[in-house]
């Protein structure tokens, strides 16, 4: 296949941005040693576009970011940890505003960096922005029902969520700017403060935020680095002065990162992880519908997201129907430049087209068949979606979460073969099911809500709408998030507890009338 070259608009040319520097204490500061290239696989005159350069930041620096942080928090002692809930939120609200003004540059950056199409890297900063403004409701909601007193066993207790200390935040390249702030948003305001790296790709839109940072929140609370995370995640674990490690990522980095912390009892741990959510197809299933689900499941921003339908088991007695239209509905993709809109778009990584021809290989290797006539064709890029049938146990492609263009599909006869492998899984974060007898539907349903988190019935997998849970089971992740459940799992239940006697009662209509305490406070919050 030849490589795309389409002439770039110009409202899309990009001049590259020299990030020269980072956010630490407060100051953002300039960075005055080596620096590294980025480059977008996208391509100018023949050859990857130089996008601009970040700071390859050396260990002394990340120390530095870690004692600010570690500083802010003053082992809950600081002013943030100890500010009035209302007064964070009010940074919170400063920062989104200052967040807004940036949304073109942001948006412009996320499709050179990550080749994300034009209306998604949209979506990405509106759903960011609307996490914001939907988290600062429900820590309102979360403070209103903490705003009382209970008593039980004639004691009183004034019973709230305080903060944990420093968390270590690092988000994927696939949603460097939603996922990323996902896990950072609902951290800070909740009191604790952080050390934020972006991800591997998806950094230069970092850069036009940092001073709505610095100028939202006070000095140490967020501290923002770039560079490679063995120079700089690696020692801040170290230290063993992190209470948090939340991380969208692999597991393999989430646990070399544990294994860094010397006090394991002390690191709560927030991670999304990889997952193979699965696809079931039933004979009696709507095959229309099901298809272009599964095209939207499987291949929406090429299949990179942990949420993408990454198997389809399709049942026996419809496999060939189903293969053929499928087929020809992923033959039919456009492929394009993100500012076009194309569904498919170049591979940011630039190693993971060859990545994506291995697993063809070995699939055919090992029996399997690419069954559309486009699959696998290959520029510098882009390797283009590849159907491989049958897909069996043996194959790299069923065994590792292909992250890209690729879509095994396994034919079965009885329904406990998709079970079985679920069961056997090391991934359990959804499946969709697809099919509408209820009395096949439903005891299905109470098994598969047993192996996965979420059971989508006759439709693709998906985190949002962001009010909802979203995790996983064994591999996939490590606590709850969702606009509600993340500043849960960034705080720990903590109160005031006061013997029901005349004097601590006395005492205790003192402190809150006073309102000198920003913790004991029935303050009803609009
Ligand atoms: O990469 C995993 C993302 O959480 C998926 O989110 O389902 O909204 O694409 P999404």
């Amino acid at each position: 296949m030849k490589n795309i070259i389409t002439e770039i608009p110009e409202e899309h040319k990009i001049k590259p941005l020299a990030c020269e520097e980072y956010l630490v204490n407060g100051q953002i500061k300039k960075w005055k040693g080596a620096t590294s290239e980025v480059f977008s696989v996208i391509q100018t005159d023949g050859e990857p576009t130089l996008l601009g350069t970040i700071p390859d930041m050396e260990t002394d620096s990340a120390l530095e970011a870690l004692d600010a942080a570690k500083t802010a928090f003053n082992r809950g002692q600081g002013l943030w940890p100890t500010m009035k809930v209302g007064e964070r939120l009010k940074c919170m609200e400063t920062f989104v505003e200052k967040m807004k003004l940036h949304r073109e540059e942001v948006v412009k950056l996320l499709m050179w960096e990550i080749c994300k199409n034009k209306s998604d890297s949209y979506k990405e900063f509106d759903r960011t922005i609307d996490y914001i403004y939907d988290t600062i409701e429900a820590y309102k909601d979360l403070d209103r029902t903490a705003a009382k007193f209970d008593k039980e066993g004639g004691i009183y207790a004034h019973i709230r969520r305080g903060p944990l200390g420093v968390v270590l935040c690092l988000g994927p390249y696939n949603y460097p700017l939603n996922e990323t702030f996902c896990l950072l948003i609902p951290a800070i305001i909740m009191g604790n403060t952080a050390i934020f790296k972006p991800a591997k790709h998806g950094v230069l839109l970092i850069a036009p935020l940092l001073k709505a940072f610095q100028e939202s929140f006070p000095p140490g609370v967020v501290n923002i680095l770039f560079g490679r995370g063995r120079k700089i995640a690696t020692p801040i674990m170290k230290t063993g002065l992190i209470d948090v490690l939340a991380l969208i990522g692999h597991s393999s980095s989430a646990v070399s990162l544990q294994d860094q912390h010397p006090n394991k009892n002390r690191l709560r741990l927030v991670l999304g992880l990889e997952a193979k959510n699965p696809g079931i197809i039933l004979p009696d299933a709507d095959l229309d519908h099901t298809i272009k689900e599964c095209i939207s499941g499987t291949l929406s921003y090429n299949g990179q997201r942990c949420t993408a339908l990454k198997v389809l088991y399709v049942h026996e007695s419809i496999v060939d129907e189903f293969n053929q239209q499928f087929a020809k509905a992923v033959d039919n993709l456009k492929l394009g430049m993100p500012w076009d809109d194309a569904f498919l778009t170049p591979l940011p990584e630039p190693t993971k087209p060859s990545y994506i021809q291995e697993l063809i290989k070995d699939a055919i290797d090992k029996g399997a068949k690419v069954i559309n006539k486009k699959g696998g064709q290959l520029t510098d890029n882009y390797s283009f979606p590849a159907i491989l049938y049958p897909v069996t146990e043996d194959m790299k492609l069923y065994q590792e979460e292909q992250f890209g263009p690729v879509i095994p599909i396994i034919p079965y006869k009885e329904i406990d073969e998709p079970l079985d492998a679920m069961a056997a899984s090391e991934y359990g974060q959804q499946v969709s099911l697809f099919g509408r007898d209820v009395s096949r539907l439903a005891p299905l349903v109470d098994t598969l809500a047993n192996l996965v988190c979420r059971v989508n019935l006759n439709s693709a997998c998906q985190r949002g709408p962001d009010v909802y849970p979203f995790t996983g089971r064994k591999n996939s992740a490590v606590s709850t998030l969702s606009v509600h459940d993340a500043l849960r799992s960034f705080s720990i239940r903590t109160f005031l507890a006061s013997k029901d006697t005349p004097s601590n009662n006395e005492i205790l209509e003192r402190l809150l009338n006073s309102e000198k305490s920003n913790f004991v406070s029935t303050d009803y919050l609009l």
